[in-house]
């Protein structure tokens, strides 16, 4: 047994000790994440955010498929923070998964949190990041899952690989924006920047000199692992000159598009292989968003560079490209359609075909009725977004905890399989649900159902691609299409062979998404639109997935040392 080997087992013998199943089949590693304030400056201004070990982005998780990592996430800040592992399965684990009042309470300040994170099913990359109100803007980092030990990529190895982080960078304090916000009911206050790596790039004031930089070499190929961090803006990202050749997204494969830009949503990820054989020059690469929306939106562009390395002249500006303008919807979608799963022997898809659970959720942004006009949405009112014409309300107990305990009063099991009822959902919606209910319900499914959603948008309130998430699965994305689903013929369509295999996914403006599972982790599992402001507003819902009948199909028990709630 190798050093590092036996310190693993060492380590497994300490966590067994302290009340923790060691159930790793890859290595184990053991991460320190130290939450603390540090002080960044950008756009000319300085302030002090949360991080994740003072860096921006936070420290990146490397694994091979298969391991396990212990991350001890130490509370230096001042307010109660979780960190969720995103597109992670956690197989029967939901008590490491992080949302905040959903499967634990905060980590209070001047305390730490052991959370076990195992890493089974994903090959690719993924994220983390904090998951309590706008906290995950500065707390976030990228998850690399590399192939298990003697298994290669499904494609040549790249000569060497980057992470590109996108992110929102906000002058004020983010946690007082949305507070704000949900104290007037009005919007939320839109970033100021976008950032590639924490830097906001040339197109922005006093960002010049710290503008993120690429070096290559004049015929090498790069994988370039790009990660939407962004808080409320689905991202077109592209490189001058140079063309994109996706082969993965959210930690699965992907049959190869070649592409001269992606539209990625906040919570995916997509890996890129970049051949550089341009001429040796400096290249941008550039990230603007993409919002076909009447909502207030960030319309700035991120830039780095891609340098080559040599003896040439640099330009005296690097190469710029044409990304599509930000409501080029046609755009998104002709991206998005080629997206399918490498459906190989060595990663084969499992798509249900019979269906025994269906939903149908309309996912809508809504108002709250405020008497006098006292709010500062719409008419004096307050801005609300649902599932199913229900705004989802946080509760102050954790629901796992609740479910798991029996404990009365902190959900209830009524989420609805359809909405209230049918109209023309993505044309003139007149007052239809404007005004949404409120509600802390929850949808229970039975162990191993093979599930169908169809999310579907509406024209309620500001129409707008909602990028649906959901904890604990990825999904197949079987179809989707713009007005509204029907049932006879777009089922028809629907792509049964390879489609993508996901964690988050967009619902077309005024459009439809159609997806598929195997209900087989059990678990709570947070489900919601990944746009920031529409989480908070309410736009969630949870799948309560039952146990099923062997030790094997049942959620693991807690550990004894989960965050109280108060
Ligand atoms: Cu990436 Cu519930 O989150
Ligand atoms: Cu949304």
């Amino acid at each position: 047994m190798g050093s590092q080997e036996s310190i693993m087992m060492f380590l497994c013998l300490v966590l067994v000790s302290r009340g923790l199943v060691c159930m790793a089949q890859g290595k184990v590693y053991y991460y320190d994440f130290v939450l603390e304030e540090a002080n960044f400056t950008r756009l000319c201004s300085t302030k002090s955010m949360l991080t994740v070990n003072g860096s921006f982005p936070g420290p990146e998780i490397r694994v091979h498929r298969g391991d396990t990592v212990f991350v001890n996430v130490h509370n230096h800040g001042e307010y109660g923070v979780t960190i969720h592992w995103h597109g992670v399965r956690e197989p029967r684990n939901p008590w490491s998964d992080g949302p905040e009042n959903i499967t634990q309470c905060p980590i209070p300040p001047g305390t730490s949190l052991l959370q076990e994170i195992d890493f089974t099913t994903e090959e690719g990359t993924l994220w983390w990041h904090a998951h309590s109100d706008w906290s995950r803007a500065t707390v976030h980092g990228a998850i690399i899952i590399f192939p298990a030990i003697g298994t290669s990529y499904p494609y040549t190895w790249p000569h060497a690989e980057d992470t590109i982080v996108l992110a929102s960078w906000f002058k004020g304090d983010v946690m007082a924006i949305i507070n704000e916000a949900l104290a007037s009911g009005g919007d939320p206050n839109k970033s100021d920047a976008f950032t590639i790596n924490g830097q906001p790039g040339d197109l922005y004031n006093c960002s010049s000199n710290s503008t993120y930089r690429l070096m290559v070499d004049y015929g090498k190929t790069y994988l370039l692992r790009i990660i939407n961090a962004v808080m409320n803006e689905e991202m077109f990202f592209g490189i001058a000159n140079h063309s994109l050749t996706v082969v993965g997204m959210d930690a699965a494969y992907l049959k190869p598009i070649k592409t001269s830009y992606i539209m990625i949503t906040p919570g995916q990820t997509m890996d890129v292989l970049v051949t550089a054989d341009q001429a040796p020059s400096h290249y941008y690469m550039a990230g603007s968003p993409f919002a076909d929306t009447m909502a207030p939106f960030d319309n700035t562009t991120t830039a780095a560079i891609l340098q080559y390395r040599g003896n040439y002249t640099p330009p005296t500006s690097p190469s710029f490209l044409a990304l599509p303008v930000y409501n080029d919807k046609y755009a998104a979608m002709n991206f998005t359609v080629r997206l399918r799963s490498l459906a190989s022997r060595a990663h084969p898809v499992n798509i249900p075909k019979i269906i025994n659970k269906r939903l149908f959720i309309t996912v809508s942004v809504n108002m709250i009725f405020c008497p006098n006009e006292s709010c500062a949405g719409p008419d004096g009112n307050r801005l609300a977004a649902s599932l199913n014409n229900i705004s989802f309300q946080t509760p102050k107990i954790d629901i796992l905890q609740a479910y798991y305990r029996s404990l009365p009063g902190v959900y209830n099991a009524t989420f609805p399989d359809k909405p209230p009822y049918f109209f023309n959902f993505t044309g003139d919606v007149g007052n239809n649900t404007l005004y949404t209910g409120l509600g802390t319900k929850v949808k229970m499914i039975n162990y191993g159902a093979a599930v169908e959603i169809i999310f579907q948008g509406t024209n309620v309130g500001a129409a707008e691609n909602h990028p649906m998430h959901q904890h604990g699965y990825s999904f197949y994305v079987v179809g989707m299409g713009w007005g509204n689903f029907d049932h006879e013929t777009d089922p028809k369509t629907y792509n049964l062979v390879d489609p993508p295999e996901v964690n988050t996914f967009g619902v077309p403006t005024n459009g439809w998404l159609a997806i598929r599972f195997i209900a087989d982790n059990p678990g709570v599992w947070f489900q919601h639109c990944h746009l920031e402001r529409h989480t908070s507003w309410g736009m969630d819902t949870v799948l309560v997935v039952k146990n099923g009948n062997t030790a094997a199909t049942c959620m693991r028990p807690p550990p004894h040392y989960m965050p109280p709630c108060h």
